[in-house]
């Protein structure tokens, strides 16, 4: 590791996080008026108040108090460009003068389609909707209308958005998540038992509990829906062996394959699944095919995609969407994933490693003990290097030593405060934007962070 360079300076003044008297506090308070909790996202709100972006440019962000920060976290990972991308920009100011939305199909819809039924390997037809909620919502439809089947399994602690039955489970608390080898089905708040119902949940990456479970539900299976890295499990990759056992399930009793790509579709320039080497019946996507602009979308086999949606077979499935497909984000996404070829994704993961091996050598400097997780541009960083292989091994660790979030929060105010805005659960997603000189510069911040953790 070389040396700290200084890349960008230490924020100062008002600009120093947290400050009683910064701009983005007063925002926050002002908004809390307005709105409960200061915004809309809970996943943008970190204590005591989340900064306020102003504007960005490439690898850079800004927040009210001026500051410059390394955009690690890319909107949840769906500016695979960074911000400002000029092919996009050019794209949507194009297009905005033209038509932003509009009550019939667009050609940008047909050009966006064909790239990803193209590009993607087990999608062989695509429909858009708005976001990676929707696109679960509909995957999961999707399957239950076509399989004529009502059960969805799982795994417990995967988060696959807030649409219902995704939403079961995905973060359950002990006095309601039942044994270990058969996890309770926990609705989330405002849903109903019914919900949970017709869900089974599977303990992440465990075989033989798995095949018991899904055997147990035997003909009434939809689907298994499975997220092939799990982030909040600190991208947790699912295992071949795991994988192998759902195949063969589903072979046993004629349940679907649903693949949440939402996230993880930055795994293979091919899809997540064609890296894994499996072919989804349906997969959800969302997040880099719009470019930036509010997507989602669901794809798969042409004989289910035909069956379900098409109006000319009659339908089954009704998907209407305002917004669907809608001129602008096509434009967006087109312009985002033609830029996003190969060699930007070959570019794109070598950051990625470089920026593993960097934490990784941080740790080691530092003496810390800690974990580096993840695959190509998306990289979970946890300061514990105990076993993390399920939702509740996570939940115990964090529960039984309580350094570990002091620490992760040391780690997070101090990249903050030293120009890099990373995920505050400990992770990072690059844009294409990034370079290798900011790789490092994160990696040098970071060993300066350990140097100084709490005890
Ligand atoms: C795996 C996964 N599925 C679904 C979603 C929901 O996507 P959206 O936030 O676009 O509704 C997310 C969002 O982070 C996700 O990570």
């Amino acid at each position: 590791m070389t040396s700290l360079t200084t890349l960008l300076p230490a924020a100062a003044g008002t600009g120093a996080f947290p400050h009683a008297h910064s701009r983005s506090a007063a925002l926050h308070e002002r908004a809390r008026a307005v709105m409960p909790g200061g915004n809309t996202r809970h996943s943008v709100f970190f204590p005591p108040y989340p900064v306020y972006a102003t504007h960005g440019r490439g690898s850079r962000i800004w927040d009210a108090d001026g500051v410059e920060r390394i955009d690690c976290m890319n909107n949840y990972s769906s500016l695979i460009h960074g911000h400002g991308h000029p092919a996009i920009v050019e794209a949507i100011q194009q297009q905005a003068t033209r038509l932003t939305s509009v009550a019939l199909p667009t050609e940008s819809e047909i050009e966006l389609a064909e790239l990803l039924v193209e590009r993607l390997d087990a999608i062989e037809q695509i429909r858009f909707c708005n976001s990676g909620t929707e696109a679960m919502l509909f995957a999961i439809k999707a399957a239950r209308a076509y399989s004529g089947r009502p059960v969805i399994a799982k795994v417990e602690g995967a988060y696959h958005g807030s649409a219902e039955t995704a939403a079961v489970s995905s973060q359950p608390g002990p006095s309601r998540w039942g044994p270990a080898d058969s996890p309770a089905s926990v609705p989330d708040a405002g849903s109903t038992p019914g919900v949970a119902a017709d869900v089974v949940v599977l303990p992440m990456n465990d075989v033989d509990n798995g095949r018991r479970i899904l055997r147990g539900v035997g003909s009434r299976l939809a689907a298994v829906v499975l997220d092939p890295l799990v982030k909040n499990l600190g991208f947790k990759p699912v295992t071949q062996e795991f994988l192998q056992m759902v195949r063969e399930e589903l072979q046993a009793c004629g349940g679907l394959l649903v693949f949440d790509e939402v996230y993880s579709l930055r795994l293979g320039f091919h899809g997540a699944h064609a890296t894994l080497g499996v072919q989804p019946d349906i997969i959800a996507m969302g997040k880099i095919i719009g470019g930036g602009l509010p997507i989602g979308a669901i794809g798969g086999r042409a004989d289910i995609m035909t069956a379900l949606f098409d109006p000319h077979a009659g339908a089954r499935l009704g998907h209407a969407g305002t917004f669907n497909a809608n001129p602008l984000t096509m434009a967006a996404g087109l312009a985002a994933m033609r830029a996003f070829d190969l060699g930007a994704f070959e570019r794109l993961s070598a950051l990625g490693d470089r920026l593993r091996k960097g934490l990784r050598e941080a740790l080691r400097i530092a003496d810390v003990e800690g974990t580096v997780t993840g695959a190509t541009s998306m990289t979970g960083f946890f300061l514990s290097g105990k076993s993390m292989s399920n939702y509740r091994e996570i939940a115990a660790l964090m529960g039984a030593d309580p350094t570990i979030a002091r620490r992760a929060e040391h780690v997070f105010h101090h990249l903050l405060n030293h120009g890099v805005y990373m995920g505050s659960y400990g992770f990072f997603v690059l844009s294409t934007a990034i370079t290798e000189a900011e790789v490092d510069y994160i990696a040098e911040t970071t060993l300066a962070a350990l140097r100084t953790l709490p005890t």
